[in-house]
């Protein structure tokens, strides 16, 4: 079982309020000690990855305009995951981290870069979380763009941009560039550094990779979104997928869906490890556990579930008939689905095939926000949970997503990590190595199979 936490560079995460509650009063997320202290307690406890999402610079708005209520709760402020990584790689020893960052917003070399430093001063446990951007429509304004580009198109471009960046941690050099040969002068060697060129629909490159090859080349390509274009996208790229579940079924068929899809390219489909995002509420009893989340919802309104809601999907709920489903009430504007799909196509049946209506979607959003499954129990009852969410859909694992922040997470470990360890769920003494290696259980590098795992050569095509 892979296990994460899901973090966004923020006081809270998912579209909750929880950070006002007294739990959640262990730490200020501007404050760097406040992430070292969660990654070292993760690192020890044999989590296998931190998680930061965001890596745009769109805002949750309603409809496209800033929302007093969103700013009130607490879910305008965000600080950039890959700049807190160093700190965290230094204060830790296994710990993988995986950072967003979206395509689209600037040229892939920004990328490149970033990654090919950060795979080095984590020494080879970083991945990137590749999305095509959640919040377009305020994005889109903030980068001076007339008009929103379509989401298949955004997908479209999203894979030349990773072509791109993969052209250069992959061919850009050999692993055995630098020579440091003191004596005779010699950093580096000509002769293993390749010229990229790149000439496509969306961009055009040509030129060296001004970073020395790291540990795995290329960091590990983690993707988000599971629309159809989604799906497409992370079978030919992804290494890890994240999805935010909301039936096992739905789930499931998502999980196939991906592993079918990577298997007719030529790759092992369990080469791309599936993994949810879960929020667990538990203690040392049930009935406490129950007594948590309850406080937990309290905090939690229509109106705040309704406008982070149109942040990621441009749809006001308050603004639809309660008692209908919002499939039958989506505009036929050409809009529903621009800002993305996942989001709208997770509430439109239920396992058994009858559809929620807008009043129970924002109950479900209330508790949920963006966040995936929820579970909430003793130990026991969560681990029987997890198994059985594993079992029913093929997932490789899951994403922590705190409610009350590191309190959460504090009682994930006392309480439910040594419940799964005794049912041999969990590495009981995981080991170090790169975030590939310890995911995949394969080399440092690209499987071969992998599309841009190709031999380095002078022109690379990917
Ligand atoms: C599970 C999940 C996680 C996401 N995480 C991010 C993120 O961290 N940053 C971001 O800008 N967008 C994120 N997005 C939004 C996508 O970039 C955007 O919605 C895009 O359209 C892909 O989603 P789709 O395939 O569902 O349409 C996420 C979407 C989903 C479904």
């Amino acid at each position: 079982m892979i296990l994460g936490v899901f973090e966004a560079g923020t006081q809270q995460i998912g579209g909750t309020t929880s950070w006002a509650h007294p739990r959640s009063q262990n730490g200020d997320f501007r404050d760097i000690e406040y992430w070292i202290d969660m990654a070292k307690m993760l690192d020890d406890a044999g989590f296998d990855l931190l998680f930061f999402a965001g890596g745009s610079f769109g805002y949750a708005s309603l409809k496209g305009e800033l929302s007093d209520v969103l700013v009130r709760a607490g879910m305008m402020f965000s600080l950039d995951g890959a700049y807190l990584i160093p700190a965290l790689a230094a204060a830790t020893e296994r710990l993988g981290f995986v950072v967003t960052t979206t395509t689209g917003s600037d040229h892939p070399l920004h990328t490149v870069r970033k990654y090919s430093t950060l795979d080095h001063v984590t020494k080879g446990r970083i991945g990137w979380n590749i999305v095509t951007g959640a919040s377009q429509n305020t994005m889109s304004k903030m980068l001076g763009q007339s008009e929103m580009v379509p989401h298949d198109k955004r997908y479209e471009a999203a894979a030349e941009y990773v072509e791109v960046a993969l052209k250069f941690w992959e061919g850009g050099n050999d692993d055995d560039a630098v020579v440091l040969d003191r004596e005779g002068g010699v950093f580096a060697d000509p002769d293993k550094i390749h010229l990229v060129e790149h000439e496509g629909e969306y961009y055009r490159s040509r030129g060296y990779h001004t970073q020395p090859p790291s540990p795995q080349r290329s960091p590990v390509l983690f993707q988000a979104g599971t629309s159809e274009a989604g799906r497409a996208f992370a079978a030919r790229h992804a290494e890890g997928v994240f999805i935010q579940g909301t039936t096992y079924e739905q789930t499931a068929a998502s999980v196939a869906d991906i592993r079918r899809r990577a298997a007719e390219l030529g790759r092992d489909p369990h080469d791309i490890k599936l993994i949810v995002g879960v929020t667990i509420v538990t203690a040392a009893t049930s009935e406490e556990a129950h007594r948590l989340r309850a406080e937990f919802e309290q905090l939690q309104t229509d109106e705040l579930a309704a406008h982070y809601y149109s942040g990621n999907t441009g749809l006001n709920l308050m603004e639809f008939d309660p008692d209908l489903p919002l499939k039958q009430q989506l505009p036929d504007d050409g809009l529903a689905g621009q800002m993305g799909v996942s989001n709208i196509e997770r509430f439109y049946s239920r396992p058994d095939g009858s559809a929620p209506t807008v009043r129970e979607i924002l109950d479900d959003l209330k508790g949920r926000g963006t966040r995936g499954f929820a579970i909430t129990g003793d130990p026991v009852e969560v681990a029987d949970e997890l198994e059985r969410m594993m079992d029913a859909t093929d997932l490789d694992g899951f994403m922590l997503e705190a409610v009350f922040n590191t309190a959460s997470m504090r009682d994930v470990i006392d309480l439910v990590l040594p419940e799964l360890r005794r049912r041999g769920r969990l590495d009981p003494a995981p080991e170090g190595g790169t975030l590939r290696e310890r995911l995949l259980g394969r080399g440092p590098h690209l499987a071969p199979e992998h599309p841009a795992s190709v031999p380095r050569a002078v022109g690379l095509t990917v």
